[in-house]
């Protein structure tokens, strides 16, 4: 079975219950997974994986104040929806669901896929004014994206410097 992304994307959208504009919202899901892309392509995460936690990790928030366990509900979302929208090895359902479950507790994980999703989370920290830190990042790509706050900004600053040594690594 291949993964229509375009209607898991319609079906997690449509059962939203914070505001469609919500700051954890899809237009929020949509740069987790952009910033999740660009560092698997330096940190050999599984893809799959890394989409499927964009969709899901904050599919089931309830509102946008402190609530800790809105990415095991996330992860319970994916769960039941495994095998009918999508399908995901034993190994790698553990991956998304450790991510989801865990992704707003403030670990830093060594596995090179839990740590790319946890780093797209958290390099999206600037649309609640909050800039990225370092520290908080898994991968090494992910750390020198948060140096420069942004993805858009990494981007830019390795743009203006091509042709530089080291710059884009
Ligand atoms: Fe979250
Ligand atoms: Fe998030």
């Amino acid at each position: 079975m291949s993964t229509n992304w375009k209607y898991i994307w319609e079906k997690v959208t449509c059962s939203f219950q914070c505001d469609r504009d919500s700051v954890h919202g899809p237009a929020h899901w949509r740069r987790v997974e952009r910033n999740g892309l660009f560092i698997a392509t330096r940190s050999g995460a599984v893809l799959d994986v890394v989409r499927l936690f964009a969709v899901f990790h904050d599919s089931r928030r309830q509102h946008d104040g402190p609530d800790k366990s809105h990415g095991a509900r996330g992860a319970a979302y994916a769960a039941s929806l495994r095998g009918v929208l999508f399908q995901l090895s034993d190994q790698h359902f553990e991956l998304l669901d450790y991510a989801c479950k865990w992704h707003a507790h403030g670990r830093l994980s060594d596995d090179s896929t839990i740590g790319t999703c946890w780093d797209a989370d958290r390099l999206d920290l600037g649309r609640v004014g909050i800039a990225p830190h370092p520290a908080y990042m898994s991968t090494e790509v992910g750390r020198k994206i948060a140096v420069d706050s942004s993805l858009q900004s990494f981007l830019e600053s390795a743009e203006a410097g091509a042709g530089t040594e080291g710059t884009l690594v």
